[in-house]
């Protein structure tokens, strides 16, 4: 069945487990099971799905994986704890805290509280530092390094193209315009940052090769937006309310997809797209942080 424009991120993602898997295998061999905690607080709807979805890749490619799910009303100190005792305990490889977290809860304490050899997220102020450095060794983000992947892998051009990102958080934006514009094959790339006070951000998207829409806004970008032949990804996941829906809402991407697909050069389905990619790339993420441990433990 031809795709047409799609990137299908659901089989570049096996793609990727495939690989994961044979690492997993080798590393049982040897004696290791890798192993990754989720914490999760309060009853966050779409954070139990993403942690349940997470939970279940794991099980899939033999990776021990156990979710500590802590009351809304769990203190900040308690969170910081918790994390610690995991730090310290060698069977454990990787440690992801689901993000949101409670308002009473400093997000960027508790990522910074990971030790930076057990952050897969990539959110640790070292791992943050030695990607923005171009420096080997750390932790990439999964959102965007999924992104990444599915751009090398469906065989778009990044190198000197004109990348626009929609969004500057530190889970997408920031870390996707750090990845693209290394100087390295599959980046050296022009990329721009568009956010909430950027003027006219249609001018930029017009001009762009590649636009990566992580800006939380319901089907931002229209057909206009976009040069024909451009490449769309849209990381964007939005609950719209929908009471003639059964579940009461919808999830709609950042992008117009009916409107942009017949423009797009290529674009990614939402769901389908960068969605799956996240996961495999957290579930790499764990088994080279494993791989990593199991270095530093025979040295
Ligand atoms: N919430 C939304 N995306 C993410 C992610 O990639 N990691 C964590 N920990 N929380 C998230």
């Amino acid at each position: 069945m031809s795709l047409g424009n799609l990137i299908d991120g659901r089989a570049i993602a096996k793609e990727v487990h495939a690989e994961t898997n044979s690492r997993v295998v080798a590393l049982k061999a040897g004696g290791v099971v890798p192993s990754l905690i989720f914490i999760r607080v309060g009853e966050d709807p779409a954070s139990r799905v993403y942690v349940g979805m997470k939970e279940r890749s794991a099980m899939k490619l033999g990776i021990r994986s156990e979710t500590v799910v802590l009351p809304n009303e769990t203190a900040e100190a308690e969170l910081l704890d918790l994390v610690k005792q995991f730090n310290d305990d060698d069977s454990v490889h990787g440690i992801l805290v689901q993000a949101p977290l409670p308002s009473h809860i400093d997000e960027t304490k508790v990522f910074s509280m990971v030790s930076p050899a057990k952050d897969i997220d990539g959110f640790h102020p070292v791992n943050a530092g030695k990607l923005m450095l171009g420096e080997k060794g750390g932790f990439v983000p999964c959102t965007p390094g999924g992104v990444h992947e599915l751009l090398i892998r469906s065989s778009v051009s990044v190198e000197g193209s004109e990348v626009v990102i929609l969004g500057r958080g530190n889970i997408v934006g920031k870390p996707m315009a750090a990845i693209l514009c290394q100087k390295k094959v599959h980046s050296n790339a022009t990329v721009t940052i568009c956010h909430s006070r950027t003027r006219n951000i249609a001018r930029y998207c017009r001009s762009a090769d590649i636009i990566i829409a992580a800006i939380g806004v319901p089907e931002f970008v229209k057909a206009d937006m976009v040069r024909p032949g451009a490449t769309i990804i849209d990381v964007g996941v939005n609950r719209v309310e929908d009471p003639s829906h059964e579940k009461g809402y919808r999830l709609l991407g950042d992008v117009d997809f009916k409107g942009v697909q017949p423009v797009a050069g290529k674009i990614t389905p939402n769901p389908g797209g960068v969605g799956p990619m996240t996961i495999a790339m957290l579930m790499r993420n764990t088994v080279l942080a494993a791989e990593q441990q199991a270095v530093n433990f025979k040295k």
